[in-house]
């Protein structure tokens, strides 16, 4: 029977180490301190990790574990490696992927954080990590009227899932004010103002879970766009035209009961409700021919900042966005070619811009943005540091003879972070730049001949 049990034991530890990947067992993780802030809609958190490698053998990454309530709303997984101290802390970003792990339980998700160079038996690595998750605070009630404040109900562990033993951790979730309704206690649990603290928690095994709900304000304006589509067409006579069509929902608390504009607007000043009625897009610099409109026209309550670094659009609906409600719009406006249109050492041009949404501390569900090229361009290609859905298309627009290709760059679940540089490569012949000339020309000569030819015939007629 001792035998019996001691092959099973035996058996299920290869089977777990196969499955592990062998790296599993050999770390373990000394302290990880998480910072999760939830004072905005989108929610970030941080975590420093030192982790120690106990086995016999080198290895080259660590795994994360993300619960299935998080896997889907989870935007953007960070890690930096991070050796020295305080002011002479040096950073080095790693790679980091999704990844699978066969004894996962039930939907967890995983990524595999990349070492610089494996991790030595005894030796420890300090990292930080940054993950960003949308949608995760749910409004509780769903339903308020224009009164009431927002409250939100945000889920999560008091233990961090890992596939990792953890020696020592702690959590901290930061509020946005100090109107705590409630929260889970798992002892020892603090709060202090706007901060709950849970832990330290000593030695938990790999996948330790301990569910927590924490119930509070949060009054920030739920920007979700449910759609953007963004056109940047390059035409080498000078400027870029940017065009946004956005398509932006309320996403908190449904809004219920009757809209008194008069109440909303004498309310405005002293109450913190949800709602939102302007919005602030950060725009490149020396931007011009600014214009904002909806279905209806042009709207005129927008005003425009423009700086030395960016400018600033301050746009203004047409009607506030109370809970749930919508609005469409589109924004337009052209900059220099100059400031974002490059050649490379190997004679190849490029355009180097701003990927993601330019309005302020927004999610984007469903984000498209397409680069025309100018007419002749050829093998385009695209340079961007996260994965997105890359296609080509043509588009034909006034004079053109070829059509223009089009790079079409798409990607759910934006955030703010995601609003980084990106390039986008192709070659051109000047020649072709010659094209719409040479066409407008020929044009006017075949009107030209045409004349002639009229006033040669008329003439003749008026001879005989
Ligand atoms: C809307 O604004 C644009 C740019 O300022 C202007 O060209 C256009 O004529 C305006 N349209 C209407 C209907 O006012
Ligand atoms: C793109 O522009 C950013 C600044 O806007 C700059 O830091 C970056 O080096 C540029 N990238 C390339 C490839 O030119």
């Amino acid at each position: 029977m001792a035998d019996l049990i001691g092959v099973f034991v035996f058996v299920s530890a290869v089977f777990l180490s196969l499955s592990a990947g062998s790296s599993a067992l050999d770390l373990q993780i000394v302290n990880a301190e998480r910072r999760i802030d939830v004072s905005s809609h989108i929610v970030k958190s941080f975590l420093t990790l030192k982790v120690e490698n106990t086995g016999k053998d080198r290895v080259p990454n660590m795994v994360l574990a993300f619960p299935h309530t998080q896997i889907n709303h989870l935007a953007m997984v960070q890690a930096l490696a991070t050796t020295g101290k305080k002011k002479k802390m040096t950073y080095v970003p790693l790679d980091v992927k999704p990844t699978e792990q066969p004894d996962a339980s039930n939907d967890t998700g995983y990524f595999s954080i990349l070492f610089a160079k494996p991790l030595g038996p005894g030796e420890t690595i300090s990292l930080e990590v940054l993950y960003i998750l949308t949608h995760s605070l749910e409004p509780f009630p769903a339903e308020i009227s224009e009164s009431e404040p927002q409250l939100v109900h945000y889920r999560d562990s008091a233990f961090m899932l890992s596939p990792y033993h953890i020696k020592q951790q702690t959590t901290f979730i930061k509020m946005p004010n100090v109107k705590v309704e409630s929260f889970t206690s798992v002892e020892p649990v603090n709060r202090a103002g706007k901060e709950i603290k849970y832990g330290p928690y000593e030695n938990r095994s790999p996948y330790s879970y301990a569910p927590i709900t924490v119930h509070f304000e949060n009054n920030s304006p739920f920007a979700v766009v449910e759609e953007l589509v963004r056109e940047i067409e390059i035409s080498h006579w000078g400027s870029l035209q940017i065009t946004e069509n956005y398509r932006l929902a309320h996403g908190g608390a449904r809004h219920k009961g009757i809209f008194s504009r008069v109440e909303y607007q004498s309310r405005r000043s002293f109450s913190g409700a949800p709602s939102f009625n302007d919005l602030l897009a950060v725009l490149p610099p020396r931007v011009n021919s600014v214009y904002y409109r909806d279905e209806i026209g042009n709207i005129s309550s927008s005003h425009l900042r423009a700086g030395f670094r960016k400018s600033e659009l301050e746009i203004e609906p047409r009607y506030p966005l109370l809970g749930g409600w919508r609005a469409n719009f589109d924004i337009g406006y052209r900059v220099p070619l100059e400031d974002f249109l490059f050649e490379s050492p190997d004679g190849r041009r490029y355009l180097n811009f701003t990927f993601g949404c330019p309005l302020v501390e927004t999610v984007v569900d469903k984000l498209t943005v397409k680069v025309v090229l100018p007419e002749g361009s050829k093998d385009p290609s695209a340079v961007i540091p996260f994965p997105v859905d890359q296609a080509l298309e043509v588009k034909y627009s006034y004079l053109d003879v070829m059509g223009r290709v089009v790079v079409v760059l798409k990607k759910n679940n934006v955030v703010p972070s995601h609003n980084v540089p990106f390039q986008v490569y192709y070659s051109f012949k000047p020649m072709f730049m010659l094209a719409e000339p040479f066409m407008l020309v020929s044009a006017f000569f075949m009107f030209f001949v045409a004349c002639l030819a009229y006033i040669h015939i008329d003439l003749t007629i008026g001879g005989k």
